[in-house]
């Protein structure tokens, strides 16, 4: 059964820009390998990913994501059973969401921002997943 996984985290310190290409990189060969599909949203000091796929062995892969230096405060946002995959063609897709002001970006792209920040600040937990929702269709364009 396939199953969607969403969490949130910091990411920590001394992370470099090249730390996550290479976090991308590593993700997109060892998710083809295992049927995984998914993006990796990075905001101002945050993760929000999502990952999908056979239920254990999305499970698995959390909990080595989890314990990875790079980032930390991992919270899990969503694991449960879905009808169909969000981003069925991405290994892992990445989003870079940088613009500090929201009045430029489509709106799709402000509603993501929305998202990840209602999150940090603990008002809606749910608001992550709806981000990924909205970030795929941003994505199918
Ligand atoms: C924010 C973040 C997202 C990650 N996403 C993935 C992922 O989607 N797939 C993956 O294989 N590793 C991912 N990793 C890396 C894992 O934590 C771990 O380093 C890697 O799976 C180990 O790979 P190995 O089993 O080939 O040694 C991520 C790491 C971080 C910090």
């Amino acid at each position: 059964m396939i199953y969607g996984l969403c969490y949130i985290s910091k990411k920590s310190a001394d992370l470099k820009k090249d730390d996550v290409q290479n976090i991308v990189l590593h993700s997109q060969k060892n998710n083809a390998l295992n049927e995984i599909t998914g993006v990796l949203i990075a905001y101002k000091s945050h993760f929000l990913q999502y990952i999908e796929g056979d239920s254990v062995e999305i499970y698995a892969l959390y909990n080595k994501i989890k314990e990875d230096k790079r980032h930390l405060a991992v919270q899990l946002l969503q694991y449960s059973p879905i009808e169909s995959r969000l981003f069925s063609g991405w290994s892992m897709a990445f989003k870079q969401l940088s613009k500090s002001t929201k009045v430029d970006l489509p709106k799709s792209e402000a509603e993501c921002i929305n998202g990840i920040e209602q999150v940090v600040s603990h008002k809606a937990f749910w608001k992550g997943v709806e981000t990924i929702e909205v970030m795929s269709n941003l994505m199918k364009g």
